[in-house]
C-alpha cells in the first residue's frame, strides 16, 4: 500500500509546532503517511514558503535562537500567515485539489473572539486545504460555521488538540460512539491550574509553579488565561459546541479562576479528607445549556480530587453508556503534537479510501 504524501502549511512555529516536526521525525516509522512541510508561518520570526520542502529542523533551530525563518526561503518576502495560506494553495494547487494540502494551525488563543486562528481555518478550508488545529478558538467560537464549510468543501477541520492533548476526547465520541448523547460533562482540564493548586499544596509559590509551566511550554502565552479560567472556558466551550450541539462561546460560560484560591483554604480542605479542583462543567436545563468553570471542594472518592500535577480528566455523562470517563496521566508537549500527529493520520486513511489504495 503506498502511503499518501501530505503537503503541510504550519501557521503557527511555537512550541507546539517545532514539537511536532520533530515528533514526525522520531516516529516517522510507525506513520502510515509521508509528509513534508511546505510553508511556515510565524508572527516575530518571519515565515518560509518552499514547495520542495522546508528543513524543519533549521526552521525550529533559527526560531529557537530568536532569528528570522525568512533566510530559509528562495523567495522572501514579507507575509501574514493568512498570505502563506494563500501562495501555498496557488503554488501548490495539484496538491490542494487531491486533499492533499493541509494546514496545522497552531496559533496563541485569542480570547475575544478566537481571531487570527478562525479567519485562518476558513481561509484554508476555502482554498482547498484540510485543517488541523490545536487553537481551541475555532470550536469554542465558530465549530458550526466551519463544521459547515469544511463539508461543503469536502476537506475536514479537526482539532483533537484543542482538549486534553493527544487523548482523544472528540474522536473518542464522533468515532466511537454512534447515536450516544452527551448530556453533560465535569472534568479537570487545564493542566496548569491543576500543576499551580498541586504545587500551593505542597507549600511552594504560586509564582514558581507558573514559571515551571512556562518553562515546560504548557501555560499559555499569556498565562492569565489558565489563572482566570479562559482556557478551560474556552475547552469547555468547545465541548458544548462539539458534543452537545451547543451553539456558546467562553464568554456563556460561568467563570472563576484560581487566582483567589489561598493556600489555607487547600490546607484545609486536605486536613477534612477533601480537595479543591478548578472544575469544568456543563449540563442540560430543560432546553437550555448550562456551562461553567469554578474552583470545587470535592468530596473524597471523587474521582477528580485524585488529580495531582499535570493530570486531566474528562467524565462525559451519556444516555445510553452512562459515565464515560478519560483520564490523561501526564501532559506535556509530546502529547499535544500527538493530537496533530493522530489527526493527520485520519487525513491519510480518508485520502486512501478516496482514492481506494
Ligand atoms: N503548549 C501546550 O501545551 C498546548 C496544549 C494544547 C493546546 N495548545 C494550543 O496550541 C497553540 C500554540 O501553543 P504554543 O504553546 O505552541 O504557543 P507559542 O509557543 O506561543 O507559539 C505560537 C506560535 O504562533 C505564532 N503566531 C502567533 N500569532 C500569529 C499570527 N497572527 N500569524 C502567524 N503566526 C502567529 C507565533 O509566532 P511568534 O513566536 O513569532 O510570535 C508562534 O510561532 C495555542 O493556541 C495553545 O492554546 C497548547
Amino acid at each position: 500500500m503506498i502511503a499518501p504524501e501530505l503537503s503541510l502549511v504550519l501557521v503557527g512555529f511555537g512550541h507546539v509546532g517545532r514539537r511536532l516536526v520533530r515528533l514526525l521525525t522520531e516516529v516517522a516509522d510507525r506513520l502510515d503517511f509521508e509528509w513534508r512541510v511546505v510553508g511556515v508561518a510565524t508572527r516575530h520570526h518571519g515565515t518560509v514558503l518552499n514547495p520542495a520542502g522546508v528543513d524543519v529542523e533549521r526552521a525550529a533551530a533559527l526560531v529557537e535562537a530568536n532569528q528570522s525563518l525568512d533566510r530559509l526561503d528562495p523567495e522572501p518576502g514579507e507575509r501574514s500567515g493568512l498570505d502563506l495560506l494563500r501562495q501555498a494553495s496557488s503554488l501548490l494547487a495539484d496538491d490542494a485539489a487531491e486533499g492533499r494540502l493541509v494546514c496545522v494551525e497552531s496559533t496563541v488563543l485569542d480570547i475575544e473572539r478566537g481571531e487570527p486562528a478562525i479567519t485562518h481555518v476558513r481561509a484554508a478550508l476555502e482554498a482547498q486545504m484540510h485543517v488541523v488545529t490545536v487553537n481551541k478558538g475555532p470550536a469554542a467560537f465558530a465549530y458550526d460555521e466551519l463544521e459547515s464549510l469544511a463539508d461543503a468543501v469536502d476537506r475536514v477541520f479537526f482539532f483533537e488538540g484543542a482538549v486534553m492533548d493527544g487523548v482523544p476526547v472528540f474522536n473518542l465520541v464522533r468515532e466511537t460512539m454512534p447515536a450516544v448523547r452527551v448530556e453533560g460533562f465535569r472534568g479537570v482540564i487545564n493542566t496548569t491550574s491543576n500543576f499551580i493548586l498541586s504545587a500551593l499544596e505542597r507549600g511552594q509559590s504560586f509564582d514558581l509553579a507558573v514559571r515551571e509551566m512556562q518553562g515546560r511550554g504548557i501555560a499559555e502565552a499569556d498565562p492569565s488565561l489558565d489563572i482566570d479560567g479562559w482556557d478551560a472556558a474556552a475547552k469547555t466551550a468547545a465541548l458544548v459546541n462539539v458534543l452537545m450541539g451547543g451553539r456558546i462561546t467562553p464568554h456563556d460560560v460561568a467563570r472563576t479562576g484560581i487566582a483567589g484560591v489561598r493556600t489555607a483554604d487547600l490546607r484545609e480542605a486536605i486536613a477534612h479528607g477533601r480537595r479543591v479542583r478548578l472544575v469544568a462543567s456543563a449540563g442540560r436545563r430543560g432546553a437550555e445549556l448550562i456551562a461553567r468553570v469554578e474552583p470545587e471542594m470535592l468530596a473524597p472518592g471523587d474521582p477528580l480530587a485524585e488529580l495531582a500535577d499535570t493530570e486531566n480528566a474528562l467524565y462525559l455523562r451519556t444516555d445510553l453508556l452512562g459515565e464515560v470517563g478519560i483520564v490523561q496521566r501526564e501532559s506535556t508537549l509530546t502529547q499535544t503534537a500527538y493530537a496533530v500527529l493522530s489527526d493527520l493520520s485520519r487525513i491519510s486513511l480518508r485520502l486512501r479510501d478516496w482514492t481506494g489504495r
